[in-house]
């Protein structure tokens, strides 16, 4: 009888582990592909991040989301809080489309002295409003700028009844107002994509805006639209410098859409800068649309869609689709007298409870096994090492449903790369990039080499975030298995690797 009972409770168990299986790996399991510490839908379609702002302690992510399917569609603007930048809860939806249109991507600010006489303290967002209707009789004046305002912290909203507030001058592609308080001149800017240049406008109450200056056209990258662009003032050692961020699609370094910026100065009405060549924040094909938060201080806080618009409709998915990429803070670093942007992602609040600090090795032209360090870590761990000299290297990672994700540095072409063509399904569409590169920026003589790993995506951050990679893929299960191979004698240095909670 005993016997009887303790082969039911193994059987229940057997199945009850099986169960879970399948559930992480089964075909029809709409979370499979879920990050674990990356913001994602609950359910329907998102894009660009939104009207990112700090208040009291708690981080607000707006978002391009279709509620209803997972494909773009009528756009409105999702919410989700969070107090630690990786920990999110979901809002109930901010804006909806109304009867000037979708709502577009577009900026918070705070509007501590009443400006706009919303009421003090109010958060006013300033979005473009898309018509499809009059899309449809080609005049291009479809997108105009409209504003609506909260007085509850973002929890609902009231569309501003003199909107829009910025008509169309006859900008086929007119969007992603993207506003900020400039002292020096006393007033808000916004920066605007404006076809493959950005305008800036100038107001003194979120309503009325007067064109100020034009940017672009015949500068940096041009191989596609200028959208979702971003004006930012960061320190350095030679006083400040203007940045601004300018995504643009397609024509990004690796094919599709990508984040490039100029390093320059702005005054209040024009932005200059002698940047010949041209910068990319992120070489990697999913890291787009980035923008950086309001109200916090002196740390620029972005983070970007984790999609690339060549493929982004078609990824392996059922019931949500696309994730966010990490924070990542922004600072300035010279390197060969050129200023270039860094990226620093943040992860320490959930992360370095459990570090393995596994310290320093040697490698002699051969292949380590790493697997060990990442194996409670079902697939979502933080890795990061120094090599004592700039050579060559490969970081294998998989799994034992045959899925290999292959990444690190080729010292032949000085590039750092990410090759998913093996990591799972890689043929659902042929515009999806499988194998990309970031060339290295830094001229020391060493190896910094940061990366996050959850489930589905990597971001690598090397030489401190000079040379950035982030990308997605769609494997079976979790990676646990992690090898290091070196053609060359290599010493290690420092190797850590973080547990996410
Ligand atoms: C960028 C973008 C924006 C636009 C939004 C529409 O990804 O095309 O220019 O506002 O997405 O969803």
């Amino acid at each position: 009888m005993k016997k009887n009972k303790y082969i039911g409770v193994l059987l229940l168990m057997i199945i009850f582990s099986s169960c879970k299986t399948l559930l992480k790996t089964g075909k029809n399991n709409p979370e499979k592909y879920r990050p674990a510490y990356h913001f994602s839908p609950k359910k329907g379609w998102m894009n660009d991040p939104n009207g990112m702002i700090y208040l009291d302690g708690t981080y607000h992510l707006f978002y391009q989301h279709n509620p209803d399917t997972i494909v773009w569609g009528p756009m409105h603007w999702g919410h989700a809080t969070s107090t630690d930048l990786m920990q999110w809860e979901e809002q109930p939806i901010a804006l909806f489309p109304d009867s000037l249109g979708t709502i577009f991507s577009g900026s918070v600010v705070l509007d501590k002295n009443n400006t706009a006489g919303f009421g003090k303290d109010a958060l006013v967002a300033i979005f473009t409003h898309h018509n499809h209707y009059i899309e449809e009789e080609k005049t291009g004046l479809h997108q105009y700028q409209s504003i609506a305002y909260s007085l509850d912290q973002g929890k609902s909203w009231t569309k501003y009844t003199g909107n829009p507030v910025l008509p169309n001058p006859g900008i086929w592609d007119f969007r992603d107002p993207k506003v900020m308080w400039h002292a020096g001149s006393g007033q808000w800017i916004m920066t605007l994509a404006t076809k493959q240049s950005i305008t800036f406008y100038g107001s003194k109450n979120l309503k009325e805006w007067k064109r100020l200056s034009e940017f672009g056209n015949d500068t940096g990258a041009n191989g596609g639209v200028w959208e979702c662009p971003d004006l930012l003032c960061l320190p350095t050692p030679e006083g400040d410098k203007w940045v601004l961020l300018v995504s643009i699609n397609p024509g990004g370094p690796n094919t599709g859409s990508a984040t490039q910026y100029f390093v320059g100065d702005f005054d209040g009405t024009t932005f200059t800068t002698n940047q010949k060549d041209i910068r990319w924040m992120d070489y990697g094909p999913d890291n787009y649309a980035g923008v950086t938060f309001s109200n916090t201080g002196n740390r620029h806080i972005l983070i970007g869609w984790m999609s690339n618009w060549a493929y982004a409709n078609m990824v392996p998915a059922s019931t949500w689709r696309s994730g966010m990429t990490i924070p990542r803070i922004l600072s300035l670093q010279k390197v060969s007298e050129k200023w270039f942007l860094v990226s620093s992602p943040i992860t320490k609040e959930l992360m370095n409870e459990d570090v393995q600090q596994i310290g320093d090795m040697h490698v002699q032209n051969n292949t380590q096994d790493w697997s060990n360090y990442i194996k409670k870590t079902d697939g979502a761990f933080e890795l990061s090492f120094t090599l004592d000299k700039v050579t060559t290297f490969d970081l294998v990672l998989s799994n034992n449903t045959g899925d290999e994700l292959l990444l690190g540095f080729d010292k032949s072409t000085d590039q750092f790369f990410v090759d998913r063509s093996k990591a799972g399904n890689a043929n659902f569409y042929p515009a999806f990039i499988t194998r990309t590169v970031v060339p290295r920026i830094s001229d020391t003589g060493m190896i910094n080499y940061r990366l996050l790993v959850d489930r589905n995506s990597v971001e690598v951050f090397a030489d401190g975030g000079l040379s950035n990679l982030s990308s997605i893929f769609f494997i079976e299960r979790p990676f646990h298995v992690l090898k290091f191979r070196s053609p060359t004698n290599v010493n290690v240095r420092d190797l850590s690797i973080k547990v996410i909670k």
